[in-house]
């Protein structure tokens, strides 16, 4: 090994390693992929391509959308179901907006996404979780639940679930959609990592089970090509995407992103997206084969987890009980993070549960990040 690289990893060895962040790795931020994607469009830019846009997305960019989104789902999709957003992040706060009124129910899995507790408490809905198992959402749970109160919205992350690493099964989609139709709610289907899987495919996504118009899915270009970009869709009926364009939002400033929509319909169009994803499959999938082997080697002790299949994220058992915030006090000064099961808790539950994301780290951190975790532990 050369002098080199042992100083890169010493130096690498004292800087915080948090498994905490759910983000890609700066080596997996594609500026290369965005120089070319600029300099195509402005080689063919014309005026109209930086005024307002269309409300629901300029034409071409959605065209080029439902043609990648038809690629990844196997199966046809329609332009006039897609309505372009700024990431997902943005369409949850705008289908509240648009949907919802203070005081309304959303109903979400217990663990769930920790900030889109904050997006429906923004907008003065009362959060009432129902519990996974290794199939999603537990439904039965959900029915006994719809004998009582009446969602406006029931949200889900159904494949590769943030934080469990869960995909609800195929029966269970069917079986969602059906209760939608008979308790009058719809169904907000987060499916930013429908296309992360690292073994396997995920069931079906929601967003090709738009039939019975109970259906919002909610897609983004953050896990698959860049989170700054601030670009995402949602996918839903024709009747609810013209709802989505008489927003005030949308009459006053057209579409939310025009100018990086644009830019991206060249990555689309050119294959340079589709070859992101797939350098993107093989990376994570390797970051994963190292957390799960790392994890065995040095905590089997400590916790349980079932390997992910695709998504950002470990949900990790904690076997014996731990104080979590000592194991995070210890942990930090062992220059290692992540977040406590709590977080994803709408009620201080999961506390013997512990997230580590392998999305923001290469295999050397990852395999020194669990060793330093395993100390924390001893
Ligand atoms: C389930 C889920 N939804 C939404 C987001 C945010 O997505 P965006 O960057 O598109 O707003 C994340 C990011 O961590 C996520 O995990």
């Amino acid at each position: 090994m050369s002098k080199t690289v042992l100083k890169h990893d010493l130096e690498g060895a004292e800087e915080m390693i948090n498994f905490g962040i759910g983000r890609p790795s700066a080596d997996l931020l594609p500026l290369d992929l965005m120089q070319q994607a600029c300099e195509a469009f402005f080689r063919g830019a014309e005026p109209k391509d930086i005024t307002y846009g269309r409300k629901e997305g300029d034409p071409c960019f959605i065209e080029s959308l439902a043609a990648f989104l038809e690629v990844n789902y196997g199966q046809q999709v329609r332009a006039d179901s897609l309505f372009l957003s700024g990431g997902a992040s943005q369409a949850l706060d705008f289908i509240c907006t648009q949907l919802t009124r203070p005081g309304g129910i959303v109903i979400v899995e217990e663990p769930c996404y920790f900030l889109a507790y904050q997006i429906f408490k923004d907008h003065g809905l009362n959060i009432i979780t129902v519990p996974m198992d290794g199939e999603g959402m537990d439904l039965d749970a959900l029915e006994a639940l719809l004998s009582r109160v009446e969602p406006t919205l029931v949200y889900t992350i159904p494949s590769y679930q943030n934080p469990s690493g869960v995909s609800m099964s195929a029966a269970r989609r069917k079986r969602l959609i059906a209760l939608s139709q008979s308790h009058d709610f719809l169904i907000v289907a987060d499916e930013v990592y429908q296309l992360l899987s690292y073994h396997g495919e995920p069931p079906a996504p929601f967003g090709t089970m738009l039939a019975g118009g109970t259906v919002l899915s909610v897609g983004s270009f953050s896990k698959i090509l860049a989170p700054g970009l601030r670009l995402g869709w949602i996918q839903t009926s024709n009747k609810l995407v013209q709802q989505l364009t008489k927003a005030g939002l949308s009459n006053s400033g057209g579409n939310i992103n025009q100018f990086t929509s644009m830019i991206v319909k060249q990555a689309l169009d050119s294959g340079l997206a589709q070859k992101h994803l797939a350098k993107l499959r093989t990376v994570y999938s390797d970051r994963v084969n190292t957390m799960d082997a790392t994890l065995r080697e040095q905590l089997s002790d400590y916790v349980s987890w079932t390997k992910p299949e695709g998504g950002y994220f470990f949900w990790l058992k904690l076997i014996k009980h731990v104080d979590v915030k000592a194991l995070q006090k210890r942990a930090s000064s062992l220059q290692v993070e992540f977040h406590p099961g709590t977080l994803f808790s709408n009620n201080e539950g999961m506390q013997n549960y512990i997230r580590l994301s392998f999305a923001n780290y290469g295999q050397e951190s990852i395999r020194n990040g669990i060793a330093r975790l395993k100390r924390a532990f001893e």
